[in-house]
């Protein structure tokens, strides 16, 4: 029944579905070397304590993307699974600085996953747009040269987020960047409020100017923060199989997603980095165990927080 809902993914970065087999055929075919001995050996690091010690793994796997074909490879890879998992249209993340920080070229990158993203909707019958998203760990400067060069590239893109680790890095750090974004007609999301305080949800919104929160569950401490985001109806993409994994919430059984819903707030089912995470986004619907009647719900919310035309998400509804 989950698969058959049509739904919105809001929320995966694309470098986060590269699955352990893929890494090791990358490494071979592109001659880097790893420190695992198997796939085995490479699943079983899968267990993490926190953001960052996610966040190590994922950067060092990252270093088997060398060439547009292996960009590509992932971008296809993902959206033959999303298809499997109902998912009619993925607003996707990319981390260009990942990948500039250590020698590749943006053109490498953003060709690669922008050739696969722009053939989707004929490819997979998935509608696709491009959140290109800052590491919020590097500097400003960082950032903004990043923006300037995914401009000029000319690569069709939706909007600018914000990732990697948060605690210490607060949204205010980039309002410059997301200033400019906006004005260069970009829509805006910023990943806040998963390790990080509630402060950085409400800085996320009054000084980046956010649409969209991603993650966004320690929310819940604050009740005028919750009130302000019911309010505004303003989406939270959350992810409740990460959460688990990061140690966010202790098991499924306790996420806070059920009285987030009971708040009022408009929100949305994702699955982050599935390939890491145990589960895509059809796996993180079901692993909530909640009747059909808010699954129905939570799909529907997963369309409507999206950034498609109100014709194209009455097409979908
Ligand atoms: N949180 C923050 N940054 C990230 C994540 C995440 O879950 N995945 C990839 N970059
Ligand atoms: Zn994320």
């Amino acid at each position: 029944m989950i698969r058959q809902l049509p739904k919105a993914e809001l929320h995966l970065h694309l470098e986060g579905t590269l699955e352990p087999e893929t890494i090791l055929k990358l490494a071979d075919r592109n001659r880097i070397r790893l420190p695992y001995a198997d796939v085995d050996d490479l699943a079983s690091r899968y267990d993490f304590n926190d953001l960052q010690s996610f966040l190590d793994l994922y950067y060092a796997n990252i270093a088997t993307l060398q060439t547009p074909e292996d960009f590509a490879e992932m971008t296809s890879a993902y959206l033959a699974r999303a298809v499997v998992a109902g998912v009619r249209h993925a607003e996707v993340f990319l981390d260009p600085q990942a990948h500039t920080s250590r020698g590749v070229p943006l053109e490498v990158v953003l060709d690669g996953v922008g050739s696969v993203l722009a053939a989707s909707q004929r490819r997979f019958g998935v509608s696709t747009g491009l959140i290109v998203s800052i590491l919020r760990d590097h500097s400003a400067e960082s950032a903004m040269s990043t923006l300037d060069a995914v401009l000029a590239s000319g690569v069709a893109v939706l909007g600018i987020g914000l990732d990697s680790a948060e605690v210490g890095h607060p949204p205010s750090k980039f309002v410059d960047v997301f200033a400019k974004a906006r004005a260069e007609g970009l829509h805006t999301v910023a990943h806040a409020g998963e390790e990080g305080p509630p402060s950085y949800v409400w800085e996320a919104l009054d000084l980046l100017k956010v649409e969209r929160i991603d993650h966004g569950i320690r929310s819940l401490e604050d009740d005028e923060l919750v009130r302000r985001l019911a309010d505004e109806q303003i989406p939270l993409t959350v992810c409740p199989l990460s959460n688990v994994r990061l140690r966010v919430v202790p098991d499924i059984s306790q996420h806070p997603l059920p009285t987030m819903l009971e708040r009022g707030l408009l929100v949305t089912v994702n699955s982050d980095d599935p390939a890491y995470f145990g589960g895509y986004v059809d796996d993180s619907y079901e692993a909530l165990g909640l009747p059909a009647e808010t699954l129905h719900t939570l799909a529907a919310n997963s369309i409507r927080a999206s950034f498609l035309s109100d014709a194209q998400k009455s097409a979908l509804l």
